[in-house]
């Protein structure tokens, strides 16, 4: 019997990326890679050869980036993409790329799992009170105009039996049982983000999805921890949070819920 017969048989995930499937769904390009770095960082080392729209998909990472340096587990069973854009001015439109990313993803996985998603500001869904999938915005200036952003996205889609200790408790997945998704949803997630790109107009499907709002959160603004409550996003999407000086809005950083709320 052959090689690839046992390969087959002994994979771990029979809903795997495939270039082909992908090409049922979308008519972007996508690279597919069966193993990098990091999404991102192949993008980077090789934007020349791609254009403004194009996708880079790998079935594992081998030293996935998180935000603020975090790496991020990326074992097959995920989804690892990064897509390019290269704005032809040079500049956006004071749009929150990540933000725009978190709505386009968040309803792709609404989309195939039927059930309802939560975005944690600005760039972690969260799907049965666990985060499925993070977000990572990379972009390069050059003369001050935008040469390229980079948009990397990191999906947990099937449950992995084995997590690192200090993530089983935080980190969650779509799906238990193996399906005929992946293709989909990659694909989906990529012109979802695509199409609200181009009118802009994600701010209220934010706000519907909004995690924080009226949570008690700590930040830490030059150095000092900081605590208060979430009013909600502006247009811009940055957070509104009152606390015992009055309002202010958080524009970048991470915000940490003290406790969490049901409301
Ligand atoms: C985070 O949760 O802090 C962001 C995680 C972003 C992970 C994605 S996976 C695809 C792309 N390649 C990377 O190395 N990171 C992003």
């Amino acid at each position: 019997m052959s090689k690839g017969f046992f390969k087959k048989i002994f994979r771990t995930y029979r809903d795997e990326l495939d270039g082909e499937k992908i090409k049922l769904y979308t008519d972007r390009k996508f690279t597919l890679l069966e193993e990098t770095d990091s999404t991102n960082a192949y993008l980077k080392r090789n934007e020349e050869s791609f254009k403004d729209g194009d996708c880079v998909i790998a079935k594992r990472q081998t030293s996935g980036r998180g935000r603020l340096g975090r790496s991020f587990v990326s074992p097959e069973g995920g989804i690892y993409m990064s897509l390019l854009l290269k704005p032809e001015k040079g500049e956006i439109n004071g749009t929150d790329i990540t933000a725009l990313c978190a709505v386009s993803t968040a309803m792709a996985i609404e989309s195939v799992t039927g059930e309802k998603t939560k975005i944690k500001w600005v760039n972690d869904i969260y799907l049965r009170g666990k985060k499925v999938c993070g977000i990572l915005t990379e972009a390069l200036t050059e003369n001050d105009r935008i040469k390229y952003i980079i948009v990397g996205i990191g999906i947990d889609v099937y449950k992995q039996k084995k997590l690192p200790e200090e993530l089983k408790d935080t980190v969650g997945f779509l799906f238990e049982k193996q399906g005929d998704v992946i293709n989909k949803l990659a694909s989906l997630t990529a012109d979802n983000f695509f199409k609200l790109y181009k009118t802009g107009e994600y701010i209220e499907e934010y706000r519907k999805r909004s995690m924080l709002d009226g949570q008690r959160v700590e930040y830490t603004e030059n150095g000092t921890v900081k605590s208060g409550t979430v009013l909600g996003v502006d247009e811009k999407c940055g957070l509104r949070i009152k606390d015992g000086d009055g309002e202010r809005v958080l524009r970048s950083g991470e915000v940490r819920i003290t406790k969490y709320e049901r409301i």
